[in-house]
């Protein structure tokens, strides 16, 4: 029996109610496959050890967790530490040296969730974002000069490098030919960035011609929130910069009926380091405690952990056990209109997978 070794950073607010919940359902789910199981490890890295320590992770964190197979990632954010500081000092601190470049955003409107788009009913809104996930508008290029003084200056410089746009791209290709639609939108703003988004619509007509079955088009990301919201059906997969695709793929989760319930993995697809999978939601301190928050964005992370573990199989059943409970409004948490708590959200999907009958 193959035991996988699952590191699990909580992080702060929400993150410990969602992950324990997630670690919930992967049990229910060994159990239920029988073929396979999970190793837990807790890290208790986040804003509560960064005030204590001064620190969000041990010096040696990286270590701790590079011989996992997986990391499941909760939230990182409270209302004392600034959002960049909490930021950098733990998830960027994992995605970048780990080289998770890519990171893939489905949305999809799931059973008994309602789109805010009038027309909308689900098949077709079915998308897949991929986001460049180590340098562009995040590479933390930049700096201030004149603190304080009336002539203060700042920058953040975005960073496009050739071998990072070239792999995010061939990721995204390649993940567009694998989808029956084979359709893949390049988001750009070629025409107001006349330097690195050049560059990008260059590598992305060079990489384009490796993959002749793909239909590909390019958007301009202002153009594209439009698109989203009017013709929801003429999109499939979509690769965009880092922050591009970062509002992108929030606009997607509120369209898809709420942002509880989006997914994301943070891959390294050479698997030279683990990868890490994590809800989009932030920390929402504001129902931290409460037992209301919504556990279908970690589920669907888990979905995908399981996915990249190669677990298909496993990560089928549990999709449609989320699908079978999210049908059912009398478990929708609030953030989706409904009255349910996480435990209850939990139980029924632990409960849907021993009783999937499905091979
Ligand atoms: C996301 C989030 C983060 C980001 C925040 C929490 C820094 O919005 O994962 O989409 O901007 O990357
Ligand atoms: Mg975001």
């Amino acid at each position: 029996m193959t035991t996988y070794k699952i590191a699990a950073i909580p992080g702060d607010g929400i993150g410990g109610e969602v992950i324990s919940a997630g670690v919930e359902v992967l049990h229910a789910l060994a159990k239920r496959e029988a073929s396979f199981g999970f190793h837990v490890d807790h890290f208790d890295w986040g804003s509560e050890r960064y005030k204590k320590t001064g620190a969000f992770m041990p010096e040696n964190g990286r270590e701790l967790i590079a011989g996992h197979d997986a990391i499941l990632f909760g939230s990182a954010g409270a209302p004392d530490v600034p959002d960049h500081i909490t930021l950098w000092g733990l998830r960027l601190a994992i995605c970048q040296p780990f080289d998770q470049y890519a990171n893939v955003r489905p949305t999809r409107i799931l059973p008994g969730i309602t789109s805010p788009l009038r027309a909308v009913t689900g098949p077709e809104l079915d998308w897949v974002i991929v986001r460049e996930n180590s340098e562009g508008e995040y590479a933390g290029v930049g700096g201030r000069v004149h603190r304080g003084l009336p002539e203060e200056a700042a920058t953040d410089v975005s960073m496009f490098t050739r071998a990072g746009v070239a792999r995010i791209m061939r990721f995204a290709f390649r993940l567009a030919q694998s989808r029956p639609r084979k359709l893949l939108t390049v988001v750009t703003k070629s025409n107001a960035q006349r330097h690195a988004m050049v560059m990008w619509d260059e590598i992305a007509a060079e990489v384009a011609a490796e993959f002749p079955d793909v239909t590909w088009d390019k958007m301009l990301v202002d153009a594209m929130t439009m698109r989203m919201v009017l013709r929801p059906g003429s999109i499939d997969t979509v690769v965009a910069t880092n922050l591009h695709a970062d509002i992108l793929s929030e606009l997607a989760a509120a369209l898809a009926g709420s942002l509880g319930i989006a997914p994301t993995a943070n891959l390294n697809p050479e698997r030279k380091f683990p990868s890490m999978f994590e809800p989009i939601h932030g920390s929402a301190f504001d129902i931290m405690g409460k037992g209301i928050a919504n556990p279908v964005g970690t589920f669907w992370s888990c979905v995908m952990m399981l996915e990249h573990l190669g677990e298909a199989k496993a990560a089928a059943r549990l999709m449609r056990a989320i699908e079978r409970v999210t049908a059912d409004p009398s478990l929708h948490t609030p953030d989706l209109g409904g009255k349910a708590t996480t435990a209850q959200v939990t139980a029924a999907v632990c409960n849907a997978l021993l009783g999937d009958n499905t091979a």
